[in-house]
Order: structure tokens, then C-alpha cells, then sequence
């Protein structure tokens, strides 16, 4: 087993890994340490690696299998499992808290993120512990929240989607608005305000409450913010967080990060 040397970056969530190099095969005991660093601490880095697309699969592949993404016009070519996130393909920074890809049955357990080009200043990426957000919501509004379910779908406003994606993945899903970790066995908030419409609400009053929450819940305190350097691999648990891209770095210069996302449970309360 790797020696692995685990430090927190913020009190609320995120810690940086060293002692493991991703581009060599992870043995089982590290993949169990791996998974459980990643349910405690919601946020993980790994710092000056060095992966090829095959190498990054393969080390992603210790959170769960890699699933398709929907935004496939924006996948790497000989690596449909790799999306690029780059704004010289005409995507705008995801700049609104959400979490990835909750329109499926089986959403991602984590989101993976590796930094190929870094703008010298900005560009980076925030992870909010939905979990501490969760905690810090009243009781009575724990167990509204605990009472609602969402219908999820591709983004409302979007206006790129390929039709074989809206074909395939169009379909709402449904899940809990409170999430158990299947890990960690705390409870979370969990929704995606522009896949998610609340069941029993319009769309309108579903989006305002949402925004609403997200207003009041996502404070300084809980938000880890990424700040990249080349080569860093940044893990977030999906299950339990949410994140932002920031769009504050000069668009002369490239901003280039491969997203792997990895298939988890299907979300559950517990
Ligand atoms: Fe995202």
C-alpha cells in the first residue's frame, strides 16, 4: 500500500494527497484508503501529476467506472470518456453552483478534474460541503427538505445539446432532495438547480426556492476554492458537494482541465 500523506486545505473540506503518483497502478488497500479520504473530506488534490488520457482512466477508475457525459460534442476524441472542459470550444465556465450530471439513474460518486492548461491568474474551482450546509439548515427545514424529490433533466438553458444526448439522457430522473452517503453515512443536500424541477412545484417557484437555498446555505465557511496549477488532479464527491468554476482569468490564455466522471449509487435517504 502507498504511504499516503493526508493535510487538510480548509476546515470545513478538502485535503491535499501525497505519496501517490496516478499514472501507476493503484493497489486495493490504497483504493480503500482513496475512497474513504474522499467521503471524509469531500474534496481531494493531488498535486504534479503526469497522465496520459489512458493513465488518468485508469487512476479515475479507483472512485467508480467512468460514465458517458452528455455534452459529447465536447469529448476528446480518441477518449469519449474525457471531457474537455475549454472555453475556445464555446463553452462558458460553469459559474452556477450545481453538481454533475444529476439527470441519471446512477449520477457520478465523483467529479475529476485535471488542470493540462492553467491561466496565470483565476480560472479556478469551488467545492461547497453540502453536508455542513445540510447540518446547518434549521430542523424544520431539514425535514421539508427530507420530504421533496426532484425530476431531473438536461439543463433548461441550453441551447447546444446534440439531439442523440437530449435522446438518451433526456428522460427525467428522479431523486431525493436529501441524500444518504453511501460511504460515509451522513446526509447531504443534493439537486442540480437548472436539471431539477421540485415534485409538487411549478418550475418558477421550484428555481426561486432553490436559489433561495443556495442564497442561504452556500456560505464562505464551507467552500473550498481551488486555485490550479498545472498537473494537479482535483476529486470532488459528488455525493455530497457542489462547485463552481470562476470565469475571472483572461480569455487570451487557455484554461484546459480533462473531467472524468465516475458512476455512483443511486441516490437514496436513508
Ligand atoms: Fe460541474
Amino acid at each position: 500500500m502507498a504511504l499516503l500523506k493526508i493535510t487538510s486545505l480548509h476546515p470545513s473540506l478538502g485535503a491535499e494527497v501525497a505519496g501517490v503518483d496516478l499514472s501507476k497502478p493503484v493497489d486495493a488497500p490504497t483504493r480503500q484508503a482513496l475512497s474513504h479520504a474522499l467521503a471524509d473530506h469531500l474534496a481531494l488534490v493531488f498535486r504534479d501529476q503526469a497522465l496520459t488520457p489512458s493513465q488518468y482512466l485508469a487512476a479515475a477508475s479507483v472512485f467508480g467506472p467512468p460514465m458517458e457525459q452528455h455534452y459529447s460534442q465536447h469529448n476528446m476524441p480518441d477518449f469519449p470518456l474525457i471531457g474537455l472542459v475549454w472555453h475556445r470550444n464555446g463553452q462558458q465556465p460553469a459559474e452556477q453552483w450545481h453538481t454533475d450530471h444529476t439527470n441519471r439513474e446512477r449520477p457520478p460518486a465523483a467529479t475529476i478534474l485535471y488542470g493540462v492548461e492553467i491561466p496565470s491568474a483565476g480560472g479556478g474551482t469551488s467545492v461547497a460541503n453540502m453536508r455542513a450546509a445540510y447540518a446547518a439548515l434549521s430542523e424544520d427545514e431539514r425535514r421539508r427538505l427530507e420530504s421533496l424529490k426532484t425530476f431531473n433533466s438536461l439543463d433548461s438553458g441550453r441551447t447546444d445539446t446534440r439531439q442523440e444526448d437530449k435522446d438518451k439522457y433526456g428522460k427525467p430522473i428522479e431523486h431525493p432532495m436529501v441524500r444518504t452517503h453511501p460511504v460515509h453515512g451522513s446526509r447531504a443536500v443534493y439537486f442540480h438547480i437548472s436539471k431539477a424541477r421540485i415534485d409538487g412545484m411549478t418550475p418558477e417557484a421550484s428555481r426561486a426556492y432553490m436559489a433561495d437555498l443556495l442564497d442561504r446555505m452556500i456560505r464562505p465557511e464551507i467552500v473550498y476554492h481551488h486555485a490550479w496549477r498545472k498537473g494537479d488532479v482535483l476529486i470532488i464527491d459528488d455525493r455530497a458537494t457542489m462547485h463552481r468554476a470562476h470565469g475571472d482569468y483572461d480569455r487570451r490564455q487557455s484554461r484546459v482541465l480533462w473531467r472524468i466522471i465516475v458512476e455512483g449509487d443511486r441516490p437514496r435517504l436513508d
